[in-house]
This record gives C-alpha cells, structure tokens and sequence, in this order.
C-alpha cells in the first residue's frame, strides 16, 4: 500500500472514531463553546499562564504522590519506608524529589497567579468568587505543603513541625486546642504522622478538588479579567485570541517549560533525607519551616523579642489576621475604576504586601 492511501485510510479512521465519539459525548459542542472562548491580548497577557501552571504542578501532584503512596507506610515505619523508597527502589528517588520540588514550585506558581491577578484588578465585579475561591485554594495548598514535610519523618522535618506547630499554637483560646488536635497529644510523634497523612492524602484533596472546579467554573464564566490599562482602550484597539487552539497550545508549551524546569531541578539537585528524627536529641541549630511560611514565623520571633511573654505572640497572630483579613476584603473595597483614590490604595497595598512578604522572608533566613 503506497504513503498516500495509508494516510487516506488512516484519516478514515480518526473521522470515524470522532464521529462515534461526538455522537456520545457531543465533541461539536465543546469544540464550538472553546473556539467562541477568547483570550484578551496586551502586554500583561504573560500573567494569564500562571493559573494554568498552578493547575499543572497539582497534577504532576497527584501522579507523582499516588506513586509515593505505592510504597510509603504511615506510622512507626515512616522513615523506613521513605528510605527504602529514595535508596531501593528503582527511580523512587526521582518520584520522591519530583513530587517535592513540584510542591514548592507550585507554592511559588500559586504567589505568582495571586499577585498578577491582584495587581490586574481581577478581583473586581463580577470575580470576587474568583477572588475568594483562590484565597481558599491557598490556605489548602499550604497546609498541603505542611502535611507533607512531615511524613518523612528524618530530623529536619520533625523539628521544623515542632516549630511550624508554635504558629497554630500561639492563636489566642484556640490555638492550643488545634495543635493538640493536629498533633495527636502533647509531643510530634507517629500518631501526628498518621493524623498528617490522613490530612494530605484525603481530607485537603477532599477539600481542594471540589473548589478548584468551582475556581475554574467561574474563570469559564466570566472570561479573563482586562488590566484597567487596557480597559481604557476604546473597544477597537482591544486585541483577542481564540481559547482554542491558539490560547491552548500556548498554555500548552508554558507546561512544556514548567515540565523541563521541574526535571533538571529533580534530577540535578534530589530531595535530601536526613537523619532519622530522634525526639530525645537537642533540635539541630537552624531549624526553620518551609519558605513560604518564613515571614510568618519571622514575624512572630520579632515580636515575641520585642515583647517577651503573650504579648508578642498575641501581636504578631493579631497583625496577620488583620492583613489576611484586608487581603480578603479588598474587591469590596477597590470595586471600579470610578473610585480612583481606592484604586490607588489597593495597588500600593498590593506592592506593600509583595515587599513585606521578600523582606520578611530574606530576613528571616539571615537569622537562621
Ligand atoms: C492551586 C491554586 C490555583 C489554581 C490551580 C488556579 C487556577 C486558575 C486558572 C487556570 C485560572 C485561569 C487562567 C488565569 O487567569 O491565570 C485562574 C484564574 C483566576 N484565579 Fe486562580 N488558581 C489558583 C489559586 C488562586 C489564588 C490563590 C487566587 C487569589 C487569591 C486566585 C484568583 C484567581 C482569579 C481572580 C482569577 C481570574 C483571573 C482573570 O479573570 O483574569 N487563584 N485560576
């Protein structure tokens, strides 16, 4: 059979099998709602990528920790089972450093999307859900990264538990209650990591599932926000792009490089696996939580220098709570254009945030 018929046959092939299933599932359908989809185009379009590059480090997420979870075992054999799979078993090193250095990218991805998002104005009428929805996806994805720090259970992650524990702890009246509910009693032991194993692997995606679809749900809805530059552009000199192909295969090729990035990071620098934690051992010196919950605990060490005792502790959660709650309300208070001075307000807020979270954080480990 010559080239041109195997291509005919083979095009023959591909039509029916679409047909057989546009019939069932309605493939026309979705083809049309995505090309009708468009993507605005201006010199901030850069920043539409890092929703979708949150979305791909959660899936390679859960790929990478079902793997894990073939054969990580909870409890008194956590360490063990760690070790056997970083040591014995063929490229579990890989899978272990993969799933690692993916949540801390897709930590650092989730900051990038919050704060292009918030300095684009894209929380504004109608996408506060949006605004809201992302808040609650944050908050999960930390406590994800949380969760998972420990299961290893070698030196480094027992102590920096002990110590992340101080900042649920410090909050006033319950504060107490949820670091003993979280640990299991009084001390990090094996009954923690089977509380924070149960929390990583059902309890958050049990969460974070359900609103991520309602998170992307509304961004289908309403569309990609416009900068309010762009916004005073009259109608005609607005540019767009379809969602599909165009938008897609860009997207596409953003995870393509998110994918290499997350390669060479694995296989050039694996996760670490220190000593197995031994709770009778003094903590080793530096001991410190993940990056992004530097500035948090930076925050309330200052204070509680600064203001020996409660008072400090009370301080630094009472500043925290406030930003947070500021940080949540701002599409109720920077609603449009019209309200210029609010606008205004609300960028400098933002750039505040950035600067204090980096100075913070830097600061924080000058100190350890
Ligand atoms: C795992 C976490 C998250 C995932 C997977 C995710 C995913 C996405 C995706 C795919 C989009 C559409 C593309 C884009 O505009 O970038 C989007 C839009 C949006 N996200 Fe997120 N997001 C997450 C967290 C957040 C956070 C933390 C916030 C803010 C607090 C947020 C607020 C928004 C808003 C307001 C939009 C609409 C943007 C617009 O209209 O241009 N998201 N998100």
């Amino acid at each position: 059979m010559d080239k041109s018929s195997s291509a005919v046959r083979n095009s023959g092939l591909v039509a029916s099998a679409y047909t057989w299933l546009d019939e069932r599932l309605g493939l026309d359908e979705i083809i049309a709602f995505a090309r009708h989809k468009t993507v605005p185009q201006h010199k901030h379009s850069f920043w539409y990528y890092w929703g979708g590059i949150s979305l791909f480090f959660f899936i390679v997420q859960c790929l990478t920790g079902v793997l894990l979870l073939v054969y990580y075992r909870p409890g008194p054999e956590a360490y063990d089972s760690v070790r056997q799979i970083t040591y014995d078993i063929e490229f579990g090193w890989l899978i272990r450093s993969a799933h690692s250095w993916s949540a801390n990218l897709m930590v650092l991805a989730v900051f990038v999307h919050m704060f292009s998002v918030y300095l684009m104005k894209a929380y504004r009428k109608p996408r506060e859900f949006g605004w809201w929805s992302g808040l609650g996806l944050l908050g999960i994805v930390m406590v994800f990264g949380f969760s998972g720090y420990l299961l290893p259970m070698d030196e480094l992650a027992y102590f920096a538990t002990k110590v992340g524990l101080e900042i649920p702890a410090s909050m006033p009246v319950i504060g107490p209650f949820i670091a003993d509910l979280l640990r299991g009693g009084p001390e990090v032991n094996e009954i923690t990591i089977q509380r924070f194993f149960a929390l990583h692997v059902v309890v958050l995606p049990a969460l974070f599932l359900p609103l991520l679809m309602f998170h992307l749900w509304l961004v289908q809805k309403h569309g990609n926000a416009v900068p309010p530059s762009e916004e005073e552009k009259p109608e005609a000199l607005r540019r767009s792009m379809p969602f599909f192909p165009n938008f897609l295969a860009k997207d596409l090729a953003m995870w393509l490089i998110a994918l290499n990035a997350l390669a060479l990071l694995a296989s050039l620098f694996p996760w670490d696996l220190g000593p197995q934690a031994d709770a009778l051992s003094p903590a080793p010196v530096g001991i410190h939580p993940e990056w992004y919950f530097m500035s948090q605990f930076q925050v309330l060490k200052v204070f509680g220098r600064w203001f020996p005792g409660m008072t400090g502790e009370l301080l630094g959660i009472g500043m925290f709570t406030i930003a947070g709650v500021v940080w949540g309300l701002i599409p109720l208070y920077d609603r449009d254009s019209k309200l210029a001075m609010r606008a205004r307000i609300a960028t400098w807020i933002g750039f505040a945030a950035i600067a204090g979270l980096i100075l913070l954080t830097i600061w924080g480990y000058a100190e350890v």
